[in-house]
């Protein structure tokens, strides 16, 4: 069975971590790196995607020579801060799908409430990742992943910037059929629900809107 959690503790990855939680790197430094990081990740979370071989002529001689098998991916990011892995992502996967969840938080019953849901086709027939930089109480994860596998979802993974452990127990507990990948463990959620020592709100740093 695939591991629930990875962490990528290679050396770039968690080089390019550090400049990112630097409260004095500026927005577009930090959505540079936000990008450079993902395509890491997503090249250790994309490591089990099965291959089906092709015939094709090299100038030298015919070959059966390996692609990805199946449908296109389906790459699904969770509004907003999702979508600062997204462009990164779809560089390395450019012909795959894309989808988008908004969910905001109520306040009286404190739950995920979805507010957009727009997907791909044939979901069930894709293999699903799910892109959300901070993986917090993991509530807009879980429901997000929900709503995904409600459109037909089979296969999914999620990948995360930074992850913390509440919000890994949470997923484990909703969705232990999928896979996360993550640059780090952090400590803790505070009482705000920020990760802790984190790199405060993913999607004001990557914007510029605060
Ligand atoms: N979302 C963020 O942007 N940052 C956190 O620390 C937690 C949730």
């Amino acid at each position: 069975m695939t591991q629930h959690l990875t962490v990528v503790d290679h050396p770039l990855v968690q080089h390019k971590l550090t400049l990112m939680r630097d409260k004095a790197t500026p927005t577009a430094q930090f959505r540079q790196l936000l990008g450079e990081i993902t395509q890491l990740l997503a090249y250790e979370a994309t490591r089990d995607l099965p291959l089906e071989n092709r015939s094709i002529e090299t100038p030298l001689e015919t070959i059966d020579s390996p692609v990805l098998a199946g449908k296109k991916l389906a790459l699904i990011s969770i509004l907003r801060a999702g979508n600062g892995m997204l462009e990164p992502l779809l560089s390395l996967t450019p012909s795959a799908r894309v989808g988008f969840v908004g969910l905001y938080r109520d306040e009286e019953t404190l739950l995920p409430v979805q507010y957009y849901f727009k997907a791909p086709e044939n979901l069930a027939e894709r293999e699903v990742v799910v892109v959300d930089p901070m993986l917090a109480t993991g509530n807009s994860s879980a429901a997000a992943i929900d709503l995904l596998k409600q459109a037909g979802a089979k296969n999914l993974r999620f990948l995360c910037l930074l992850a913390a452990p509440e919000g890994v127990a949470r997923m484990k507990e909703a969705h232990p059929d999928v896979a996360i990948t993550t640059a780090s463990l952090d400590a803790k959620l505070n009482e705000q629900g920020y990760i802790v020592p984190g790199l405060g709100d993913a999607g004001d740093r990557m914007f510029g809107t605060k």
